[in-house]
C-alpha cells in the first residue's frame, strides 16, 4: 500500500465534498474536518473551483491529506496537481487516467465494482480501489464475494455510506476505509454548520476505532 493509501486507511473515513463557494467555505471546512479527527478530504470536480478549494484547504491545514474526486479528464488531473492534490479518485476505471497519474507519480483510486474492473486494476499495479457506488452495486456482500478471488485488493466503499452502516463495512478485511458525503452534505456546508460537521467526524472516528478494535 502506498503512503497516501496507508494514511487514508489509518484515518478510516474519507469525506467526499462538493463545494459551491470555495473562497468562502474551504478554509472553515478544512478546520472543521481536522478538529473532528478526520484530516482528509476528497474534493470533487463536480463544481467549478474544486482546484481552488484543494489549494485553500492545503494552505489552511497543511497536514491534511487533500485529494481530487470525480476526475474525468487528464486536464483535471493537471489542475488538481497544480493545486496540491495528493491523490486522485475517478468514478470508474479509465486506463488512460490511471496511466497519466502513474506518469505524474500521484496515487489514483479508480471506482471499481466488478471482477473485470479488479483484473484491469491489477494489470495496472493498483491494489487499493474505490468501490463505487457501493450500496447500489451490491454493498458489503459483493465486496466480500470479490475478496475471495482477489485477497490482495483493498477497497474504499463509497456511495450510500452513513453512520449506520460504517462499522459493518470497516469490519471487513477487504475494506481500507469508507468514503461518504454524510458528514459534509451540501446542506451542512451551505449553512456553515461547522460544529455539526466536526461532531459527525468525531462520531465517525469513534466508529472507526470500534471497528478496528473488533478486527
Ligand atoms: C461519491 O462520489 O463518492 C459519492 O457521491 C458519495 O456518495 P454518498 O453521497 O452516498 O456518500
Amino acid at each position: 500500500m502506498n503512503r497516501i493509501a496507508q494514511c487514508i486507511s489509518d484515518i478510516g473515513v474519507v469525506p467526499v465534498i462538493k463545494l459551491n463557494a470555495p473562497a468562502r467555505n474551504a478554509a472553515p471546512l478544512a478546520k472543521a474536518l481536522t478538529a473532528g479527527g478526520v484530516p482528509i478530504a476528497e474534493v470533487t470536480f463536480r463544481t467549478d473551483g474544486a482546484n481552488l478549494a484543494i489549494q485553500i484547504m492545503k494552505e489552511t491545514c497543511p497536514d491534511m491529506i487533500v485529494g481530487a474526486g470525480t476526475v474525468l479528464t487528464p486536464a483535471q488531473i493537471d489542475l488538481a496537481l497544480a493545486a496540491g492534490a495528493q491523490f486522485i479518485v475517478t468514478p470508474g476505471f479509465d486506463t488512460e487516467l490511471v496511466h497519466y497519474c502513474q506518469t505524474k507519480n500521484i496515487p489514483i483510486f479508480p471506482g471499481c465494482t466488478t471482477p473485470t474492473d479488479y483484473h484491469a486494476a491489477l494489470k495496472c499495479g493498483l491494489e487499493v480501489l474505490k468501490f463505487f457506488p457501493a450500496e447500489q452495486s451490491g454493498g458489503l456482500a459483493k465486496i466480500q464475494a470479490m475478496h475471495a478471488p482477489f485477497p490482495m485488493i483493498k477497497v474504499m466503499p463509497t456511495g450510500g455510506i452513513s453512520l449506520d452502516n460504517l462499522k459493518k463495512y470497516l469490519c471487513s478485511p477487504a475494506v481500507a476505509a469508507c468514503g461518504g458525503s454524510y458528514m459534509v452534505t451540501s446542506d451542512l456546508i451551505d449553512h456553515q454548520a461547522w460544529d455539526k460537521i466536526t461532531d459527525l467526524c468525531k462520531q465517525s472516528v469513534k466508529i472507526v476505532k470500534e471497528a478496528r478494535a473488533n478486527g
